[in-house]
Parts: C-alpha cells; structure tokens; sequence
C-alpha cells in the first residue's frame, strides 16, 4: 500500500537522511575505511566496563529516578566542582539523558516556543537543524570566518534580537575543531545577558582538547543562572552506544527539562549511569591521557592529508579535521566524497552536511581520527593516492 504523505507532520520535511550514514553504507560497499562516521573502534576503559558488569550483576535493571540515578548526579557535582569550580546542586540541577542528543532536544522543547528564534553558528553539528525545526524553532545561522574559524563580533551581534531564545555553542567544537577562547566566549556570554538569551552549550569534547583549557560558559560571570551545560559520556569513555549524557542547569530550568524528559524517554539506562558514575572517579588522570592519546591520532591524520595533498585544519580539540579539497577540481563536495571513498577507499563527510546553505561547504570534507593508529595508517596509505588518482580520473 502506497504511503499517504500526508500521513507524515510537515516538521519532518526538512529532515534528510543523515549524510554521514549515507557514507558508511557506501564504504561498506566498497570496502573502505570509514573516517565518517565519529565513533572510536578502539576498548572502552576496564573500569567502565566492570562497573557495568556489577550494576547488572546487582540487578540494576529497573527505571532509575527520571532525572537521574542519585550516583551519578552525585558523581557529576564533584566533578565539576574538581574540574571547573562549579556549585551543582546534584538534587535540583542535573539530569542524566538518554545521550547529549535527548538532552539538546528535550532542552530545546522545555525553552523555546515556535517561533522563537536559536542562533547557531557554523558549521555545525548536523543535529542542531532538526532540534530546531522539532521545537519549532527558526535557527539563525552565523558563520565561522577565515582560516582561524572565528565569528565576526557584529555578525553575531546582529543575529540577536527581540525573539532570541537561546545560542547554541559547542565547544570543542565538531566540525570545525575549534575551541572558542575566554575572549569570544565572554563576547557570547555578553550578548545573551544583554537580549536575556539562554547559552545552551554542548561540551561533549570537553575532555578531547589539545591547547588551553576547556571553559564552559556556565562559569563565566553573570551565566550559571542563564546557562544550560549538556555533555554526556559517549566521546569521553567511548562509549556512543551506552546512550548517557546529562543536563546541568538552573533549578527553574531544570524543572522545566526534566519534565520534558520523563514524558520522552522517561530515563536513561539504569545500570550505566552507574557506570559512568564510577569511571567519572579516574578523574584528571584519565582526561589527559585521553587528550593525550586523541594527539598522537590527530597529528598522524593531519600530517598524512597535508602531504596527499589536502589542507587541513589541525583542530584545537574534538576528534575531526576539516579539510579543503579545492585543489582536486571536483564541482562539489558530495562528488568528491562518493568518489573518495569508491576509488581510494577512504570514507569523510561532505562539508555541506554542516551548514546551512550547501554552498559554503563545497570545497570542504571532514574525517574523523577517533580509530586506531593501525587504521589511521592504512587510512594514510591509501590518502597518499588521492592525487595521482584524481588526475587520472581528470583525464
Ligand atoms: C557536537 C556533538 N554533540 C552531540 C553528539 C552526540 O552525542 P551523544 O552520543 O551524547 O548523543 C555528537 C556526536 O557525534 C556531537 O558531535
């Protein structure tokens, strides 16, 4: 039987399937290596691993408190209290989601109404469009300039006005690697008190950083009150699939998300937020090595694009690289990126998967270096074809 499109609420119109899946089908077809797809095909840590053998074991399988098993939330005060100084009350201020994903969303549907509009900049992280449009939300999109990525000051000034709700900010930042300064930071806090804006943060690279120290925005002055903190523990225990992630805001916020959230997914798995409770205790230690370990991974990727011809951006932090693909003479992005992955067998995601009009990434690919050096080194070996490979295509 044919399927009525009417059948299907005009908010998924805009919705397209995920490019970045679209790439991992096809380097299964052609048996490449996927560099698209931001999941580490390397061990969770032991500890993590353990601990979520014992909460089953102890039979933790019924629904935590919605907002959060009381370990975790405990777990997480102390650690932003350790790492950055923050007063989080684990009673009134955290909520444990299924993943950063529902907690974007399902802060997103507490704070917005239809019609309000959530400045975005960009490039960005592919989901920040459909939170937006499932809010009914009208995303204003400013983008990142020049060769350092940064925002001009009175393009984002311009982009706040009477029906601002919120900015989103993820720092470090996927696509671009960027980590946003003190400076540009402050400029952004500024703008949110002065419009009486929301700064809705996505830190879940926090830890995965290689020059200066993560700052999230809630600490500035003026923002705990104002700011909505989302990480989870996907990227920094590898483990994208555990679906744990949390919410640190301001007691009236959070009265208002964690709503949202029971009616949605009512919590996140019970024995991992026991889990993640107990890895958040290998504390500093742990985070330098990992962004220790992401270092070593990034240099090795970014010196094999630079010498096969690309140029990349060597990130500040996250675990992806954006690279400029001009000089292969291919009219776009999707071309070159279903070409890459047919006939050097390497698997990235077309830059204007990540903006807002297709055309400001056409000349843009981005790979991802969460994998193994044995994988990045093959990756490597292949990436070094590019050219010669491209020239025989042009001919
Ligand atoms: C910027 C950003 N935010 C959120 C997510 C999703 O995180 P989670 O697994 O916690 O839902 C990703 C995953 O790639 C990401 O890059």
């Amino acid at each position: 039987m044919a399927v009525s499109r009417s059948w299907l609420a005009r908010r998924t119109e805009g919705f397209t399937e995920s490019v970045i899946r679209e790439m991992t089908r096809l380097n299964a077809v052609h048996g490449g290596i996927n560099l698209a797809q931001g999941f580490p095909d390397f061990p969770a840590p032991a500890e993590i691993k353990e601990a979520a053998k014992r909460a089953i074991d102890a039979d933790i399988n019924q629904y935590a408190i919605t907002w959060g098993a009381p370990a975790l939330r405990m777990a997480l005060a102390s650690t932003y209290a350790d790492l950055y100084g923050m007063k989080v009350d684990p009673d009134t201020m955290i909520t444990t989601t299924c993943g950063s994903t529902e907690a974007m969303v399902s802060t997103l549907l507490a704070i917005v109404d239809p019609g309000d509009e959530v400045v975005v900049l960009e490039p960005f992280y592919e989901n920040y469009g459909p939170d937006a449009a499932i809010c009914g939300a009208t995303p204003v999109f400013v983008p990142l300039r020049g060769p350092e990525l940064t925002f001009d000051r009175d393009e984002l000034a311009r982009a706040f006005g009477p029906r601002t709700k919120a900015i989103i900010v993820n720092t470090p930042n996927n696509p671009s690697g960027r980590v946003f300064t003190r400076d540009e930071l402050v400029f952004i806090a500024e703008l949110c008190q002065k419009h009486d804006a929301i700064a809705v943060t996505d830190e879940i690279y926090e830890h995965i950083k290689y020059t200066g120290p993560h700052i999230p925005i809630a600490t500035l002055e003026g923002m705990a009150e104002r700011t909505v903190t989302i990480s989870g523990a996907s990227k920094t225990f590898s483990v994208t699939g555990w679906r744990v992630g949390w919410i640190i805001a301001p007691p009236a916020l959070s009265a208002g998300i964690r709503k949202v959230h029971d009616f949605v997914t009512v919590g996140a798995p019970a024995p991992l937020q026991e889990a993640v409770a107990a890895a958040l205790s290998l504390g500093r230690p742990y985070y330098d090595k990992l962004s220790h370990d992401y270092r070593v991974r990034r240099d090795l990727l970014v010196g094999a694009l630079e010498r096969a011809g690309f140029t990349p951006r060597s990130p500040e932090g996250a675990y992806y690289v954006l690279c400029d693909i001009g000089r292969f003479g291919f009219p776009d992005d999707v071309a070159f990126a279903r070409w890459l992955v047919a006939d050097v067998g390497v698997a990235g995601v077309p830059g204007s998967s990540f903006f807002s009009r297709p055309e400001l990434g056409r000349t843009t690919i981005r790979f991802t270096f969460c994998k193994t050096a044995a994988l990045l080194n093959e990756a490597a070996e292949r990436l070094a074809e590019t050219e010669t490979r491209a020239r025989k295509r042009a001919v």
